[in-house]
């Protein structure tokens, strides 16, 4: 019997399937064998491309809740097109019941992407991708293996309604939540809100994390033009679907890989696509990890690409629309179409045509949603990044979520330990604190939660609330929520729980915002924070053992992507031994 690490250089299996499926030997018969208990008939095993259908669906993550539905479309596309999909589940993490945070799963579901894909006969993947953090999970560990690969996203839910008010998800329980606390709104119409914020099958109708993500898919090119904003009850949704199931079977015969679409370029096009739609700063530590795995260098100052780049969509959390608002008004496509001259026109895209030639046509139908570049909703809006003294390795902002005048600001820190300290201060009328105070949160980094948990939007106190105001400047090595909005320094790196500065502020020390001079100043010595630091040690992880003990041990810093450090890089699909 062959050697079966040179099974992939016999030209007698076409296919990386047909290392499994083409033998004529024991393990063939198995292979086929068992398969067949599913029905399948003897000719799908002739060497047609096998396409692998990733799943992120699970009832316990209302946002990917429709996604066998979606798959079924997927499916119908790739019989079309002559291939044989196969689905399998992937772990699935749901942003809003997963703790401590879905973000401390992000790379064990990236583990398991990547090794479901090599470890089965598949030609090429298909990966179906919606709440938050399945989409960089998904993208990171197929990028691992770098199979002919194509993206779906699931589509946002419809725009929410409670009684006259437009609801954003996520946006509008912040909003509603510090109106409680500032005494401005009843609980009994809180609770009710609750049934009006999600009518629909889909994910965060906001320019949140999610579509963030949908749209950082698109403008990599890695899905068919119009993925991000089509919501997910369209049937224009299940139309992608299809042609998606279609088109990646197409990739495989080409052997259109992810590396051939996930170049540097691409990556610049999505940094100022990024600052173009007013997108998630957490679209930083994803893209990041993704450059990481792919090999593309791509490092956190190269996010100052977007950072002159005017934001063209008045979407929530910056502004007041909704995704489904941004579909019917031209979605993505029409904002691409308006800074093409910023973009790598020749990037290639899953379609097999260049970015340019996708969106060249695109129009706009909604000028208040999506304004021209010389018309902008809000100019210079990239996300900035921050260094200083007190983020010695870098820190960011979004300074288009952020109160204009809040953006130069120098005050004295009051210092939360943790984040059980903050929730038990933060309601303390005694508390010493006013709005022109710098809130400053520690160990909520990759390490410090551990998961970097999206806690960096700290509620105010409630007596500044009750002064009408509704926003402070705060400062932690967290990440905030795509849909929330502030004068919020995050991503503070080295993190606390690693030693970084931000460990050793004091309640009382001054501290200076200088956006304009991207700079994030302590006005402590270092010779006073060395001595601060003496006796200092780590804190300890909530949970010692299993996958948090490895997380902990192995997690790099926010600024290169919170990627583990053993997973940097990718190595390819090499057909593992048989177990029989
Ligand atoms: Fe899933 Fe917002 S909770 S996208």
């Amino acid at each position: 019997m062959a050697n079966r690490d040179d099974d992939l250089n016999d030209p007698k299996f076409k296919r990386r399937s047909q290392i499994w499926f083409g033998k004529h030997d024991k393990d063939g018969f198995a292979h086929r064998s068992w398969m067949k208990n599913q029905g399948h008939p003897n000719d799908l095993f002739d060497g047609r491309p096998v396409i692998g259908i990733c799943n992120t669906w699970s009832e316990l993550n209302p946002c990917n809740a429709h996604f066998r539905e979606i798959a079924e479309f997927v499916k119908k596309g790739v019989w079309e097109a002559g291939g044989w999909p196969l689905e399998f589940p992937v772990m699935s993490l749901g942003e809003v019941l997963l703790r401590p945070t879905a973000m401390l799963w992000r790379n064990l579901a990236s583990m398991d992407v990547e090794e479901s894909i090599r470890g089965n006969p598949m030609d090429g993947v298909v990966l179906l991708m919606g709440c938050d953090k399945t989409t960089p999970s998904l993208i990171m560990g197929a990028a691992s293996c770098d199979l002919p690969t194509i993206g779906l996203s699931g589509g946002p839910m419809l725009n929410g309604r409670y009684k006259k008010e437009i609801l954003g998800s996520g946006t509008g329980v912040w909003q509603m939540s510090e109106k409680v606390r500032g005494g401005h709104m009843k609980i009994e119409e809180f609770m009710d809100a609750e049934a009006g914020m999600h009518r629909s099958k889909g994910h965060c109708m906001t320019m949140g994390t999610a579509s963030t993500m949908a749209s950082m898919v698109e403008s990599l090119g890695l899905s068919l033009p119009g993925n991000a904003a089509i919501p997910a009850v369209d049937a224009q949704r299940y139309r992608l679907a299809q042609l998606t199931g279609r088109r990646i079977v197409e990739m495989v015969k080409q052997d259109v890989r992810l590396s051939h679409i996930l170049t540097r370029k691409a990556f610049e096009n999505a940094i100022k696509t990024l600052a173009a739609i007013g997108g998630s700063t957490n679209a930083v530590v994803h893209l990041l990890a993704m450059a990481g795995r792919i090999g593309v260098p791509l490092k956190l100052d190269d996010f100052e690409l977007g950072s002159k780049m005017p934001d063209l969509v008045d979407i929530q959390p910056s502004g007041k629309y909704l995704m489904e608002d941004f579909y019917y008004a031209g979605g993505l496509p029409a904002v691409l179409k308006e800074i093409g001259d910023h973009l790598h026109k020749d990037a290639m895209t899953a379609n097999g045509k260049t970015i340019w030639d996708n969106v060249k046509d695109a129009e706009c139908f909604d000028r208040n949603v999506i304004r021209e570049l010389n018309n902008p909703f809000m100019p210079n809006a990239g996300i900035t990044i921050l260094r200083g003294n007190l983020a010695p390795n870098g820190a960011v902002i979004k300074p288009s979520a952020a109160t204009a005048h809040l953006l130069q600001h120098r005050g004295k820190a009051v210092v939360f330990e943790t984040i059980e300290e903050l929730h038990a201060r933060i309601n303390d009328e005694s508390l010493d604190i006013d709005e022109n105070s710098v809130m400053v949160l520690k160990n909520c980094g990759p390490k410090g939660y551990p998961g970097m948990a999206e806690v960096g939007n700290m509620p105010l106190p409630p007596k500044v609330l009750r002064k009408g105001i509704s926003d402070m400047v705060r400062v932690s090595d967290a990440r905030m929520s795509g849909t929330a909005y502030g004068t919020v320094v995050l991503h503070a790196a080295p993190e606390a729980a690693a030693g970084g500065p931000l460990a050793f502020v004091q309640t009382g020390d001054y501290v200076e915002l200088d956006t304009a001079g991207r700079a994030l100043k302590l006005e402590v010595s270092d010779a006073d924070l060395a001595r601060r630091k003496e006796g200092w040690t780590t804190p300890k992880p909530w949970l010692d053992r299993g996958y948090v003990r490895l997380y902990v041990d192995h997690v790099m810093g926010a600024d290169t992507g919170a990627d583990l450090d053993f997973l940097i890089g990718k190595s390819g699909t090499p057909v593992p031994r048989e177990s029989h």
